[in-house]
């Protein structure tokens, strides 16, 4: 989709006039480009049926142009989060209505009480058209008339200033990469293989020039991971580890590191998932995806950051070989996991990867997985839980997930948990030890025993007396793997954690 910035209507463009309760449309600044019959028009129409909020109507006007009337509450309670809606709304109608190229005012979009900027605004919206506009139809026919997509936006803005003609463009780039991710997540477990995953990584790197690097088994075995190796034994399709290096900042400066859980398809192992559970475990490969294309956003907005990209790839499935409950695995740290369930194979994996992240000595980590259901038995699906050692990440992902929709919130972490997680027979066990209680928080506190380790260069910076937690951010997004009603996306996954870690470092 085209998303252009105007400072005047252009001709064939169907004007969307966005009316809160008690506002006036004649101080609109698209009323004025209208014909005064197509204004009169418009003032006898809502003369006759005022428009209340969360209406809408395509009206027919006298010069044979259409006009989009959209019903809002009153603007001091037009919040930030209603303009995200109400942006997404805007793209959902379009498209039902079938109308190609609308204009809109970006000052509809300033919501009340929020201190961003005008560009910060132009920039979320430009994202929210992108999200709203795609869906997911590669495996479909498609219709004698071809998909229905809005082919252009343009944002109507009196003096466009530079900055706000990029930040248009960087939204629409962040939310193509969204899109891109949500591609993948939505690729069925039968295509979307560890392999083809990696071969997902290898070509973003191909196109956006970043180095991408694929171990396959005799390598992961080389480097003792066993974790992963062991959850990915049941499958045909066997694991790979995907390993992006983006390196664009400065040479000294420490990375970024990123890592994502890959499972392409999660049947629970001999830990067999319910009928219900398997549902949408094609997409348990959502953090590993969101890595992917958050790298390939870094790319395309020029980011000069050092990142690094870390996705273990396997599908969890039964077979003579599968790894069982009560095996006990090998972690590339040196540490033992106990398998108390295959079915919570996702920090198994993101054992390993901590791990091997660890290795470029990365100045803070975040991972985004799929975890668990528990997070979504405790948050519902309007936000995914998070996790953090550092006081200063809690907030600015809390601050980063209202700004862009990506919505998070905070569970705790803390040393009490590792109770719950002690093995009998191993180090740690995957599973808590109270059962499911609390299983979003066990799962984390799992995770953070193999952030925690020592490793090699960080004992080296002990030893010169700069010895610091690792900061790191854990991100379970598994409430907010597919989309809702009313959220106005389209079926199927949203890629979350994606704008997070885009907005993430840009600002860190
Ligand atoms: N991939 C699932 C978690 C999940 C559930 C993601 C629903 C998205 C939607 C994960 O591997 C899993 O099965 N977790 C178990 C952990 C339990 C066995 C400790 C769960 O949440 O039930
Ligand atoms: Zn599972
Ligand atoms: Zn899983």
């Amino acid at each position: 989709m085209k998303i252009l910035t105007v400072r005047k209507r252009l001709p064939e463009s169907i004007p969307v006039f966005i009316l809160f309760e008690g506002s006036n449309i004649n101080r609109h600044l698209l009323f004025t480009s209208l014909t005064e019959a197509d204004q009169q028009f418009i003032h006898a129409f809502l003369a006759k049926s005022p428009l209340k909020d969360g209406y809408t109507h395509l009206i027919f006007l006298p010069s044979k142009n259409e006009a989009l009337l959209v019903g809002a509450p009153q603007q001091a309670v037009f919040t930030h989060r209603k303009a995200m809606l109400m942006a997404r709304k805007i793209i959902s109608i379009a498209r039902k209505e079938k109308v190609r190229r609308i204009t809109v005012a970006l000052d509809d979009f300033r919501a009340s009480g929020t201190h961003l900027t005008r560009d910060e605004v132009a920039e979320i919206m430009a994202t929210q058209f992108e999200i709203a506009n795609f869906e997911f139809t590669r495996y479909k026919t498609p219709p004698a008339s071809g998909w229905m997509f809005v082919e252009e936006v343009a944002l109507l803005e009196k003096k466009p200033s530079p900055r706000l003609l990029k930040a248009v463009q960087s939204g629409k780039i962040i939310g193509e990469e969204i899109n891109n991710a949500r591609a993948l997540a939505n690729t069925p477990g039968m295509d979307m293989t560890p392999e083809h995953l990696g071969d997902m990584a290898l070509i973003a790197g191909k196109e956006y020039g970043f180095d991408v690097q694929v171990l396959d088994e005799k390598a992961m075995q080389k480097l003792g991971m066993s974790a992963v190796l062991g959850v990915g034994k049941g499958s045909m399709h066997k694991p790979r580890f995907i390993i992006i290096e983006y390196l664009k900042g400065k040479k000294a400066e420490r990375p970024i590191a990123l890592v994502g859980k890959g499972v392409t398809f999660d049947s629970g192992g001999l830990n067999l998932k319910p009928s219900a559970g398997l549902a949408d475990m094609h997409m348990d490969m959502s953090g590993g995806a969101a890595v992917i294309r958050t790298i390939a956003a870094a790319a395309r907005l020029k980011v000069r950051k050092n990142i690094v990209g870390i996705v273990p790839a396997v599908e969890n499935m039964i077979s003579g070989e599968s790894y069982r409950p009560q095996d006990v695995l090998k972690t590339m740290s040196g540490k033992t996991i106990e398998i108390k369930d295959t079915d919570a194979e996702g920090r198994v994996i993101l054992a390993d990867a901590l791990t091997y992240a660890k290795r470029y000595d990365p100045r803070v980590i975040v991972d985004v997985a799929t975890l668990t259901g528990a997070s979504a038995v405790a948050l519902g699906e309007r936000a995914s839980a998070f996790f953090t050692n550092h006081a200063g990440l809690e907030k600015q992902f809390r601050e980063i997930g209202e700004k862009t929709g990506d919505f998070v919130w905070p569970l705790p972490l803390w040393e009490e948990y590792e109770e719950e997680i002690k093995g009998t027979f191993g180090d740690v066990q995957n599973l808590g030890r109270n059962d499911r209680r609390g299983g979003a928080i066990t799962g984390a506190v799992f995770l953070w025993q193999f952030v925690k380790d020592p490793i090699a260069t960080r004992d080296k910076r002990k030893e010169k007396g700069n010895a610091s937690v690792l900061p790191w951010v854990h991100l379970d997004v598994a409430p907010r793997t597919t989309s809702i009603e009313g959220e106005f996306l389209a079926k199927g996954a949203i890629a979350p954690g994606t704008a997070l870690m885009v907005y993430f470092i840009r600002s860190f």
